[in-house]
């Protein structure tokens, strides 16, 4: 990283703002903040022009401190890149870079030039980036330290009052933008203190919660979430007498578990394991069961490690609890569908190894996954009886995860299968059932392939089954 680069009123800056997934609208303050004070470049706007002309009537001027001249010097950039000296200006849109070998600007033509300004731009403003965060955080510090240091200037002021945009009023916009940047982690440090508080209500609390919830679903949010102490009161949440705080705590920790491996480990080593398996038998009512299973989902997927810890703690009996007292079916459907996930993820990585490049992690995975020995807990829990049980459902969706597990854990349960009469009863009525709506849906020149599909299924497992 040499450079630190910027499209002077153009679009190079929108990216940085993208990589800290700021509001689009604030990108013209960030970019027009950097094009000012990014050593000490100054925009001159031409106020007399009215608004919405902004584009093509700023300069991008560099200055040192007294060298401000009343009449600009306008460099005109070309391709390659040229230095800058001080008291030069260019047209906005140019590109320009802060050569940090040689500490001097840098410009040539910006790709959007002229561009970015039209209103157009400015409220889609999605573009490209080529900024890493790293590159962002060096430019904003940069950003900081010039306006402190041109702050103290105020003669300067004075002189370019006119024609400079106003210090102050650059501050402010720097405190704006800095507000922008950190918008998430702030947001989240205050909803934390605020659920910490001891006069806020449960109400506030539940929706301190799903504000929350919103918010994990960046990997970069859960993260910080968890290292401001958010594990710990959404654990503390789960304990909490209130079945709506347990369900929106719930709630969000599985948004914030979801595809999140640095979260997923971080709340097993806080026991959030124990925690869910506790709440998930004992908590009431079912929207609770509900969000709780979700967050054992997202603890448990391709996490290996804590799946076999799940084994150990009795997890697929509290699940086959909750299986057997679900009437509804809607609790039966998501733990199948669950089992379901969890032994496909497991075969495919077995599988892996058929792939034309391996990759690295390939032994380690298999290792990790060898631990875990699903099917045999599944078979020796029960769930070769359990889990037909979900084909006598009268939703197509439910049965089709039914099928689906039934095939996947057929491994072990073969003979049961092969045993229960009403399995075999039931799978011949669900073909002709199924085989009849394919039929009329093609009478009428409709094609589900959904229905397809399930016959599908059928045959497959009546095939293992012979
Ligand atoms: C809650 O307590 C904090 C200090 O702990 C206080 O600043 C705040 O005003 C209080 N809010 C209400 C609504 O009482
Ligand atoms: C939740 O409650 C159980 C017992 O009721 C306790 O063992 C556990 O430490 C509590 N967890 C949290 C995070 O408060
Ligand atoms: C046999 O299958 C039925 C579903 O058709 C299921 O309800 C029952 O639990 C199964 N019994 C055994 C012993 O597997």
């Amino acid at each position: 990283m040499k450079q630190i680069s910027s499209h002077v009123g153009g679009c190079s800056l929108t990216c940085l703002i993208r990589a800290f997934l700021i509001v689009l609208s604030c990108c013209h303050i960030f970019c027009a903040l950097s094009q000012k004070s990014e050593g000490a470049l100054m925009v001159v706007e031409y106020t007399e022009r009215g608004e919405g002309a902004a584009g093509e009537d700023e300069y991008v001027t560099v200055h040192d401190d007294d060298e401000v001249e009343e009449d600009l010097e306008v460099v005109q950039p070309t391709e390659q890149w040229q230095t800058l000296k001080s008291g030069q200006a260019v047209p906005a849109g140019s590109h320009v870079r802060l050569n940090l070998q040689t500490g001097e600007r840098e410009v040539r033509l910006g790709e959007e030039q002229m561009k970015y300004w039209t209103q157009e731009h400015r409220e889609k403003g999605k573009v490209q980036s080529s900024f890493s965060p790293d590159e962002l955080k060096q430019a904003m510090k940069k950003i900081k330290e010039d306006l402190n240091f041109a702050s103290k200037d105020t003669d300067h002021q004075d002189v370019v009052a006119s024609k400079y945009r106003p210090l102050e009023e650059l501050k402010k916009d720097m405190a704006q933008l800095d507000l922008v940047v950190e918008t998430d982690v702030q947001i989240m440090r205050r909803l934390v203190d605020q659920f910490r508080s001891s006069n806020t209500t449960t109400e506030q609390r539940r929706s301190i919660l799903l504000e929350l919830e919103y918010l994990v679903h960046q990997v970069d949010n859960a993260e910080s979430l968890c290292s401001m102490g958010g594990l710990e009161f959404i654990l503390e949440g789960l304990n909490s007498s209130d079945f709506r705080l347990q369900e929106s705590s719930a709630f969000v920790l599985g948004s914030a578990l979801a595809s999140n491996p640095v979260v997923q480990v971080k709340a097993v080593e806080s026991g959030a394991l124990q925690t869910l398996l506790t709440t998930l038998a004992t908590a009431e009512p079912l929207s609770v069961k509900k969000k709780i299973l979700f967050a054992v989902a997202s603890l448990l997927r391709n996490f290996p490690y804590a799946q076999r810890h799940f084994l150990s703690h009795g997890g697929l009996q509290v699940l086959s609890e909750l299986f057997r007292l679900d009437g509804g079916g809607i609790l039966r459907k998501r733990i199948v569908t669950m089992l379901y996930d969890m032994i496909s993820e497991k075969e495919l990585i077995s599988q892996a190894h058929l792939d034309p490049v391996p990759d690295v992690s390939y032994e380690e995975r298999v290792r990790q996954y060898s631990t875990v020995s699903l099917q045999g807990e599944l078979l020796e829990k029960g769930w070769c009886s359990l889990v037909p049980q979900l084909l006598d459902s009268t939703e197509h969706d439910y049965r089709e995860k039914a099928l689906r597990a039934l095939l996947a854990m057929a491994s072990v349960c073969l003979d049961q299968y092969r045993l229960n009469s009403s399995l075999l009863s039931s799978l011949l009525s669900l073909k002709d059932q199924y085989q009849e709506m394919v039929q009329s849906e093609m009478i009428v020149g409709e094609e589900n392939s959904y229905f397809i599909e399930i016959v599908e299924l059928i045959d497959a497992l009546q095939v293992k089954m012979k």
